[in-house]
Parts: structure tokens; C-alpha cells; sequence
């Protein structure tokens, strides 16, 4: 067994876009496994939207990230050594030990991920966070009916593109932005996407949704927040449902933004529900969901896209070029 664990740490707080300058590779020695515990080799570490808010001092819905100290998150993995009841060397494990390429752990937020129903990538994409938050995020929340149109924005991402897709399953006409004509092609091409524009090619965004939506919005799954979404609340059907599930174009910024006062007028003149929701919130029914994806995925009517980074001391590149947009699908990092 290696003694030796190369983290990644939190070096500085960034203001507003992170720079590799905010992160440290660190050699860390690994303790010997105790009674109770075991050690994972990671394979693959997830880079999420949601640490950038995790990076500052201010505590959001999770704890801040501390000075000093290696960044927590997703990443999978597998069992070497095991002196604990409930986990065997070579079972594929998933949990939040983050950007590290071991993990000495007594199974606090760990769970067996089932190596059978897709390659264990996937436990931090399709079958993980990313596609429960699209699948549950869009289903009990935009609550799409046959025929409805659906706009997804942030859709070639790891949540929006499953969406758009979901949104196909069920019968409803959907529409995309953004940030690539290459992404853009391949909503259209790949992921079925009914229309889809590039947001950052386009000035006026009310105009570009109304020719894209002709019928109107009844289901907004909203990843990026901003004026897409100043633009979507303008052209809400009756009884519309919004899920709110990100706000990624604010992330980085340093003051609060302001918009138009009309998003509060919009879902009182059309009677619409605007809902925010964190993933955790339906982790009773991850089975469900996971059952669900991994079906579709077995049938065709759901496919993913994976980016993938390799070496452990890229993880803040790959984060940092996730916030860029520079991902295709999910981001992964591979490690070992
Ligand atoms: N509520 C929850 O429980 C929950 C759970 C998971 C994720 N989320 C949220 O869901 C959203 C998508 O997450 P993800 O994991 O699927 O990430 P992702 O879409 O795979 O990656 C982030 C993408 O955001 C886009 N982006 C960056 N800056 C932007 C800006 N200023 N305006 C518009 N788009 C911008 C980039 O694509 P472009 O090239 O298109 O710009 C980038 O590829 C995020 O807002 C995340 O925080 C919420």
C-alpha cells in the first residue's frame, strides 16, 4: 500500500473566477487503515458548479471549504484494504472524500455503487447527483405534460442535457441554450433537442425564445439564472412550473446582480410556480430515480457525455475550464 495521498487543497478564497493559483497539491501521508475503517483508491473525481459557492467564507447551503485543508466532493472509487463490517476489498464505492487520489474512511457518506448497470464513471454523472438532479429536479417540479414545450438553459451541461432529454421521453417540444455552436449542434443532433441557441451569439434573448417557443414556456428548468431568465419568465404560459436548480452565470461575481422586477408579476399574472430545490431532498428516492436513468440508458432513449481530465493535480483545471464552459457533459477527472 502507497503511504503517501496527493491532495488537492484550498490554498486562497478566490475572488470572483477561480485561478490555479487558489489551489495547492499537497503529499499528504496515509494512515494506516484502523478497526471500523477502510482505504479507497479513487478513479474518478467530480468537479460541481456548486463548490465554487462552497470556496467562499460565506456559508451557503454547505459548509464553507476551509484554508488549508482538501476540497470535498464527489468521486468513486475502490475498496484496497478493509477493516470494516459493511465494505470488501473491490467493491466500488462512492462518497465525498473529494479531490485526493485515497481516501481513509470509516463509510460516512459512502454508499455501494453496482458496477453492472454502467461503468462506475457514471455514479458521478447519469446515475449520481448530476442525474438525479435532472431527473427528479424536472420531473416532480416542471411536472411535463405531452405537448408542453420545456426550456432547459445551461442544457449540454451534465444536468441539462439529461433534461432536454427526459423532456423528449415525455412527449414535450425541447429547447436549449448554450455557450458553443458545437454544443448547440449537438442538442440538436445527439441529444434530440427540438431547437436550441447559442446565448452568447445572441443580444436579445426574449426574441430569440419567442421564435424558439412559439407556443410559449409551461416548464422551465433553469440551470444558469440572469437575463435567460429574465427573458423565459416573460413568455410563461398559464399555470407554468419553473425549476430552479442553478444560477451559475452569478457564481463569480462579486456584487449581487439586479434585473427586471418582473419575474414576481409573471408568476402572479400567470398563475406559475417557481420552485427551488437541492438534489438531497430526494435522496429517499435515488433508487427509483437510478432504476429509471439506468432503463432509459439500456433502451437508447437516454444517452451521456462524459468529459474526462486525467491526474489528480488537474482537478482545479478541470474545474476551472468547467466554469468556463470548456466541458462537454459531466466532468470528471480520472485518476490512476
Ligand atoms: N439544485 C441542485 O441540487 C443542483 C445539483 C446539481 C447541479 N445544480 C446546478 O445545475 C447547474 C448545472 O450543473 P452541472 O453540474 O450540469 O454543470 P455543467 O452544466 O456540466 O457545467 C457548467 C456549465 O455552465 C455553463 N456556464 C458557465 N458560466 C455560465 C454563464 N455565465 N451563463 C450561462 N451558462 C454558464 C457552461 O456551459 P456553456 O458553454 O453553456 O456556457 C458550463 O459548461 C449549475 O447551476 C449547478 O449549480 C444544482
Amino acid at each position: 500500500m502507497p503511504t503517501t495521498n496527493r491532495q488537492i487543497h484550498l490554498a486562497a478564497r478566490p475572488v470572483g473566477f477561480p485561478m490555479e493559483s487558489d489551489f495547492r497539491l499537497v503529499e499528504a501521508p496515509l494512515p494506516a487503515c484502523g478497526d471500523g475503517q477502510f482505504i479507497v483508491k479513487t478513479q474518478y473525481i467530480s468537479v460541481d458548479p456548486y463548490m465554487r459557492g462552497r470556496m467562499n467564507e460565506m456559508k451557503g447551503y454547505a459548509e464553507p471549504f476551509q484554508i488549508g485543508q482538501v476540497i470535498t466532493g464527489g468521486s468513486v472509487g475502490t475498496v484496497t484494504e478493509s477493516k470494516h463490517p459493511g465494505f470488501k476489498p473491490g467493491d466500488v464505492v462512492q462518497g465525498m472524500w473529494g479531490w485526493q487520489e485515497y481516501a481513509l474512511t470509516a463509510g460516512e457518506m459512502c454508499s455501494k455503487f453496482d458496477p453492472t448497470l454502467a461503468p462506475i464513471s457514471t455514479a458521478l454523472g447519469v446515475l449520481g447527483m448530476p442525474g438525479m438532479t435532472a431527473y427528479f429536479g424536472f420531473l416532480d417540479i416542471c411536472k411535463p405534460k405531452a405537448g408542453e414545450t420545456v426550456f432547459v438553459s445551461g442544457a449540454a451541461g451534465a444536468v441539462g442535457s439529461l433534461v432536454g432529454q427526459i423532456a423528449k421521453i415525455k412527449g414535450c417540444r425541447a429547447v436549449g441554450s448554450a455557450g458553443t455552436d458545437e454544443k448547440i449542434e449537438y442538442l440538436l443532433k445527439e441529444d434530440g433537442f427540438d431547437a436550441a441557441f447559442n446565448y452568447k451569439k445572441v443580444n436579445d434573448y426574449a426574441a430569440k425564445l419567442r421564435e424558439l417557443c412559439p407556443k410559449g414556456i409551461d416548464g422551465y428548468f433553469d440551470n444558469v439564472g440572469g437575463p435567460q431568465s429574465d427573458a423565459a419568465f416573460s413568455l410563461l404560459n398559464p399555470f407554468a412550473r419553473i425549476s430552479i436548480c442553478g444560477q451559475i452565470s452569478m457564481y463569480n461575481s462579486t456584487a449581487p446582480e439586479v434585473g427586471p422586477r418582473l419575474v414576481l408579476t409573471m408568476l402572479l399574472i400567470r398563475q406559475a410556480t417557481a420552485t427551488g430545490f437541492l438534489v438531497p431532498q430526494f435522496a429517499a428516492r435515488y433508487p427509483e430515480g437510478i432504476a429509471q436513468m439506468a432503463q432509459w440508458i439500456k433502451e437508447g432513449k437516454i444517452h451521456y457525455r462524459e468529459d474526462i481530465m486525467d491526474g489528480v493535480e488537474n482537478t482545479p483545471k478541470a474545474f476551472i475550464g468547467m466554469l468556463n464552459g470548456n466541458n462537454k457533459g459531466k466532468q470528471l477527472v480520472r485518476v490512476g
